[in-house]
């Protein structure tokens, strides 16, 4: 199996992995089949809606830890809403492509990512309900 130039770089010098204390939302998905996991924490600019920070924690394979740099890197910045549309392709084309049974990784890394976006939006939403309904 040969991995890209750019998956080798992710890998040996992964950008934003760790914690973050105190995040505003988090995630954590797996892979039953292959048993990889993915944490993400964010960080939001509440003003902004933008993701302010965004660090991850993964336990799996290279090309799994390559997909969590890749989509950490291009998520920090962007607002919520482009966060979201982040995607699989935008993933394979900055690491250069990933062999055929290494796809699932990036798949998990965008899964990872959404996932912590929708519990941010979650938590924000029930607090504005509960808001809401103490007016009322
Ligand atoms: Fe499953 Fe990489 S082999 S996430």
């Amino acid at each position: 199996m040969l991995y890209s130039k750019q998956v080798l770089d992710h890998f040996q010098n992964p950008r934003n992995q760790g914690k973050i204390s105190n995040p505003d939302a988090t995630s954590q998905v797996g892979n039953p089949v292959c048993g990889d996991i993915m944490k993400i924490y964010l960080k939001i600019d509440k003003k902004l809606n933008k993701i302010k920070d965004i660090k991850f924690e993964t336990l799996g394979c290279g090309a799994a830890i390559a997909c969590s740099s890749v989509v950490t890197q291009e998520a920090k910045g962007k607002t919520l809403e482009n966060a979201l549309k982040i995607d699989k392709s935008i993933i394979l084309k900055k690491l250069g492509g990933l062999p055929p049974q290494k796809v699932h990784c990036s798949m998990l890394s965008i899964e990872a990512l959404h996932k912590a976006i929708n519990d941010y939006l979650k938590k924000t939403n029930d607090k504005k309900s509960r808001k809401s309904n103490r007016k009322n």
